[in-house]
């Protein structure tokens, strides 16, 4: 009985030692992963970070499901040892030499924790299921695209590995190579960063929301309308950046838990009209917060105001329970339950794709996290 509480409380609490391997258990020359991994849409954002990625609020998403990321790593042991990471980089057939310096600090911030990567030569072969330059980030959907290929490699070194550390420290490898990634690993709701009402969440890695779902949510819907296909004017590391000395930081930070904190019981009753209210607030208060930071910015368009003006005249009008939710960009996320559809779909098509960058726009829902599409391997 004892044994077995310690044996949980481990499991529960992982600190950052408990992911650097003492040593492996087998030994491998060569092989070929691939796993595709899904993109997240967060209901109360991650707006601000300390040092390693670590969060300044906990957040919560929904997996999604159509926007994802494939990725197959080949390796095969270096025949001669070097103390540089060996790697070459396929983006969706081609090779794509700019991306490798941002896997190469990837690489170096997951060394520690993965200590194998010099001894391998990789092949990184990777695409995503939506458009390149479609405004959609693809950092959470690669990151955790690529965290699980090398910890699949792990896994082959140490067989013993559990299902649930192999997910823990997926989600953990995802995090330092871009903070929302980490919650791109299990479905359908991830919630990541410590929360007093929380069981189990940490800084460190994304979990699966560990509280009752109503069936309500099951099956939710994301229309994502592609507002504004150009690259954004400040990237999300800038605008992370700008909390620190952000007048309404430690407010914005405080209502991220509150928010949360509320949203336990939102789930467990399927109170659609709270639901729609935290993730609007959320939305507009994380621009609020570009807004406000100095320098101050703007990521929205005028059709994302116009998008917004559009989704409260038809739930007025309709009674339906569609409602949105922005990233850092002008796209729009339209959220609306399964028994909705028919009618809210239509109101998307005539009212909303118009006001999208050439009416692009993607139909997608809630996602039940990564899978391992194969593994091959000799030795
Ligand atoms: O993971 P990053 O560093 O790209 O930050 C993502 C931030 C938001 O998408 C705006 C919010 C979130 O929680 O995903």
């Amino acid at each position: 009985m004892c044994l077995k509480l310690i044996f949980v409380e481990i499991q529960i609490f992982m600190t950052e030692n408990d992911f650097i391997p003492s040593s492996y258990l087998s030994a491998i020359q060569e092989g070929e992963v691939t796993y595709k991994s899904p993109s997240n849409i967060a209901l109360v954002k991650y707006w601000g970070k300390r040092e390693n990625q670590i969060p300044a609020n906990p957040s919560i998403s929904f997996t999604l499901n159509a926007c994802a990321t494939t990725t197959t790593v080949s390796f095969e042991k270096k025949k001669i040892s070097s103390a540089e990471f060996s790697f070459d980089l396929w983006f969706e057939g081609n090779q794509k030499e700019s991306f490798k310096p941002k896997i190469n600090v990837f690489l170096g911030r997951i060394e520690k924790y993965l200590p194998f990567l010099k001894d391998f030569h990789f092949i990184i072969n990777t695409s995503n299921s939506f458009p390149h330059s479609s405004g959609i980030a693809s950092s959470a959907s690669g990151m955790s695209a690529l965290a699980l290929c090398f910890m699949e490699i792990e896994r082959k070194l140490n067989p013993e590995m559990t299902d649930s550390f192999f997910n823990k420290k997926a989600s953990f490898l995802a995090r330092l190579g871009s903070g929302s990634a980490c919650r791109s690993i299990e479905g359908n709701l991830v919630q990541w960063g410590q929360h007093e009402d929380t069981e189990g969440s940490s800084d460190l890695y994304g979990i699966k929301y560990p509280y009752q779902v109503h069936d309500i949510f099951k099956n939710y819907h994301d229309t994502i309308l592609l507002v504004d296909k150009g690259q954004k004017q400040v990237s999300s590391t800038v605008g992370h950046d700008l909390m620190h000395q952000h007048l309404f930081a430690k407010n914005r930070f405080a209502q991220a838990h509150e928010n949360l904190s509320k949203l336990k019981i939102i789930f467990s009753e399927g109170n659609l009209a709270s639901f729609i209210e935290i993730v609007e607030s959320e939305a507009l208060t994380l621009h609020a917060m570009m807004m406000t930071s100095l320098p101050y910015f703007m990521l929205m368009k005028p059709n994302t105001l116009k998008i917004i003006n559009e989704i409260w005249a038809f739930r007025a009008a309709s009674e339906t329970q569609i409602c949105f939710t922005l990233d850092a960009g002008a796209n729009v996320h339209v959220l609306y339950p399964e028994n909705e559809k028919e009618k809210v779909y239509p109101f998307i098509k005539e009212k909303l794709v118009p006001l999208c960058e050439n009416g692009s726009h993607i139909t997608d829902r809630i996602g039940f996290g990564a899978q391992k599409i194969g593994y091959l391997s000799d030795t």
